[in-house]
């Protein structure tokens, strides 16, 4: 081998042992810089003769092009290698199965609320709905509950500044709406005309001050109201029936008026319903609260008693969606807790 050889095997050497840019450019100025092996070859051709100038310069360029040629290599096969890493590094597994999320699904509550509005929309009733922050003359005094009525005293509740109070029931639902229905058809009454009839349930949230592990103080109503000239309890009866035995789906459902008081319904009733088979069958379970709405309410409507008859009812949706699904204690409604809701999705 003779010295150019060595040389040009010495620079393909450190060029492969050079890892990254940095070290190769610095095996490169051994070589090629300023004072590098091939430069300083270059310098000593001086002495030369111009023959020996020819030769000696056409063989310094040859292994000088060798050399660059092996830097060129170099420098690629480093570049490549610099991208694979990098392409390794940011690699994307694309047959990992994706981050799931999860499903939502309607609060069971909702699943009760959705289900009567259905149901008695198929009966021929509107929704309705109404501010939960109520005035006490919707809440109570329309109602027939004035200030002194003892009735006032099971319905604590949260009052808000200004005298205005969370709403105790659904019930001054009763009032709003009767009240708009009867502008809608001002003109009926004033012209001596009998108004179409008030068919409307109204569900919501309502509040009192009251917390085990069958009451909260928030909790859910939906009551209902049935207004016209030529009804009776006997409608009231096959109506909340048929409702009962389509909602429970339970064709033998029996329901049971048991006579109680409401200051807004005269006379009232509590209906109480039993199953014919299933783990409550035979036992008598309270579902709401009924009656004839008592004059001063139809009065407080814009209506006249004498010529307008009204039913109502009133229900608790929580105790309706734990009956339905077999819950046991209303706490589970409130806590949140997805392995309970997940199961009603
Ligand atoms: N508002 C009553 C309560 O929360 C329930 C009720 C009873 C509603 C009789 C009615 C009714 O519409 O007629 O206790």
């Amino acid at each position: 081998m003779n010295d150019l050889e060595a040389i040009v095997a010495s620079a393909q050497q450190s060029f492969d042992q050079a890892t990254t840019p940095n070290d190769l450019e610095n095996a490169k100025a051994r070589f090629l810089g300023k004072s590098g092996q091939i430069t300083e070859l270059m310098k000593g051709m001086a002495q030369l003769s111009v023959d020996e100038k020819k030769s000696r310069g056409a063989a310094i360029n040859q292994a000088k092009q060798a050399i660059e040629a092996a830097l060129t290599a170099r420098r690629q096969a480093l570049a490549e290698a610099e991208l694979q890493a990098q392409l390794q590094a940011e690699a994307l597994d694309v047959t990992l199965p994706g981050r799931q999320r999860g499903a939502g699904g309607l609060h069971p509550v909702t699943l009760t609320m959705e289900r009567i509005e259905q149901l008695f929309g198929s009966m021929g009733f509107e929704v309705a709905r109404g501010p939960e922050i109520e005035s006490d003359w919707f809440n109570f005094t329309a109602l027939n509950t004035p200030e002194d009525h003892p009735a006032r005293s099971m319905h604590d509740t949260f009052y808000v500044e200004g005298g205005s109070l969370l709403r105790t029931h659904t019930s001054p639902m009763q009032i709003r709406h009767a009240v708009q229905h009867v502008k809608r058809h001002q003109n009926l009454l004033d012209a001596g005309q009998r108004i179409p009839e008030v068919r409307v349930i109204a569900p919501g949230r309502t509040y009192r001050v009251d917390s085990d592990a069958t009451h909260s103080p928030m909790f859910h109503q939906c009551e209902g109201l049935w207004v016209g000239e030529n009804i009776s309890f006997k409608d009231l009866k096959v109506v909340f029936t048929e409702f009962c035995r389509k909602f429970f789906e339970s064709d033998d459902l029996v329901l049971r008026f048991r006579p109680s008081f409401f200051p807004f319904t005269e006379p009232s009733a509590e209906i109480d319903i039993q199953f014919q088979s299933g783990p409550l069958a035979g036992k008598w379970l309270e579902v709401a609260g009924s009656g004839q709405t008592h004059p001063n309410v139809i009065r407080n409507m814009g209506l006249d008693p004498e010529q307008y008859i009204g039913f109502a009812f009133g229900m608790g949706l929580d105790r309706f969606t734990m009956l339905r699904y077999g819950v046991n204690d209303l706490r589970l409604f409130f806590d949140g807790d997805v392995r309970f809701l997940s199961q009603f999705r």
